[in-house]
């Protein structure tokens, strides 16, 4: 049995985002040294870690460096080549595993892999050509054309909503970024998420699922406790749990879910790592998602992820809510996570915030709709 990772070890994120950042404020209240590579400056999580390599997530000599001065290795960013893993697992403990990264980087694999396993995914075709496309009107619309790899924050889809689109897009057929995955629309009641932990003594810890909303196909929010039954809770963490178990798990793993009309639970995609939707449990609950990670990456007990109190999350993106930041500064029971990135551009996740209320004291609609920043154009 492994034993846990000793105080004063090195944790090597690779990615040099806010994810890391915050990872690496949890691993060092843990008392872990960081090392952060990342392919680009300024780099986020460089700011809060004790060592930062500036390099190609593809280069060997940079891996490899990098990895013989780490003693075990994780993510904030999913995009590592297969060869780089093997490379890197060679050398270091990587967690979570590079076979489930490779799972999470391919929409195809992850479907297959999810459905593989008994869980519900909404109902898809891959689209490798232009004759995989034209099968798609008898798929019907309206329906969802992803690229297959590297899509984020919405980037790389495109909306099909009826044939006279599908018509549109047939016309440009061959500039499409093959291989892609058509996916049926899901005429879904709310969007939920929910973050499991697994170590590698095989314990697992869900936090309770959170309602998110989307705007052009960005996070906005996500509020605790999600308006659904218990029943829903239970099985959107029976879900996140049995994932986390047959994949072999060791880290943490975000699951998003559509939750349709008629409250069933679908799969829409994982990431094995800490996600946006998981930042409420930062003052929510006493171990966040990031303390949770690192702890399993460590092999440490996993204590409990109860919530003490009930959140709000906003995301502040772009300089029109970093414009709304000192009055946020004044609030009570809100805490401002910002993540030091120099420039505001448009679309740009900035920072969050995260609205406290007591359990059982998070305000309805319609007063949650007057603490979120409201701007002229909307
Ligand atoms: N099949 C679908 N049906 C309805 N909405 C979808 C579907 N797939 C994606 N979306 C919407 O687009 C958002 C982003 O899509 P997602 O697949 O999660 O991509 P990303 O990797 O960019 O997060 C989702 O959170 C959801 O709001
Ligand atoms: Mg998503």
């Amino acid at each position: 049995m492994t034993p846990a990772l000793p105080p004063g070890s090195t944790i090597g994120i690779i990615g040099g985002g806010q994810l890391g950042r915050m990872s690496a404020v949890a691993a060092s209240r843990l008392g872990y040294h960081v090392h952060i590579l990342s392919a680009s400056t300024p780099a986020p999580a460089a700011e809060t870690a004790a060592k930062l390599t500036v390099g190609s997530y593809d280069d060997p000599a940079v891996l490899e460096a990098f990895a013989r001065e780490c003693d075990v290795i994780t993510f904030e960013f999913e995009n590592i080549s297969a060869a780089g893993l093997r490379q890197l697992e060679a050398l270091r403990p990587v967690h979570p595993a590079g076979r489930i990264l490779e799972i999470s980087q391919d929409r195809i694999a992850e479907k297959t892999t999810l459905s593989a396993m008994g869980l519900p995914v909404a109902s898809w075709r891959s689209v490798q050509n232009e004759d995989d496309l034209a099968t798609l009107k008898d798929f019907g619309f309206p329906l969802i054309l992803k690229t297959t790899r590297f899509g984020y924050d919405g980037k790389g889809q495109f909306r099909v909503s009826d044939e006279t689109a599908f018509q549109q897009l047939w016309n440009d057929r061959q500039n499409l970024p093959y291989p892609l995955v058509a996916e049926k629309k899901i005429d879904f009641a709310r969007e939920l998420s929910v973050m499991v932990a697994r170590n590698h003594h095989g314990d697992i810890r869900c936090f309770d699922p959170s309602e998110n909303r989307h705007r052009d196909g960005i996070l906005r929010m996500s509020m605790v406790p999600a308006p659904v039954a218990p029943e829903t809770i239970d099985e959107a963490q029976r879900i996140a749990s049995c994932l986390a178990k047959d994949i072999g798990l060791v880290g943490i793993l975000g699951v998003e879910l559509f939750q349709n009309a008629d409250g069933q639970l679908i799969i829409n995609e994982i990431a094995p790592r800490p996600h946006n939707s998981g930042h409420w449990t930062q003052n929510a609950c006493i171990i966040d998602q990031f303390e949770m990670h690192i702890r399993a990456v460590a092999g440490l007990p996993l204590p409990s992820t109860r919530r003490h109190s009930d959140g709000f999350m906003h995301n502040l993106i772009g300089p029109d809510d970093m414009a709304l930041v000192p009055a946020m500064m004044e609030e009570d029971n809100a805490a401002l996570h910002l993540y030091g990135k120099a420039e505001a551009r448009p679309g740009r996740k900035m920072g969050h915030i995260n609205r406290i209320f007591p359990r059982g004291g998070l305000p309805g609609e319609h007063a949650l709709a007057q603490l979120q920043p409201v701007h002229p154009q909307e």
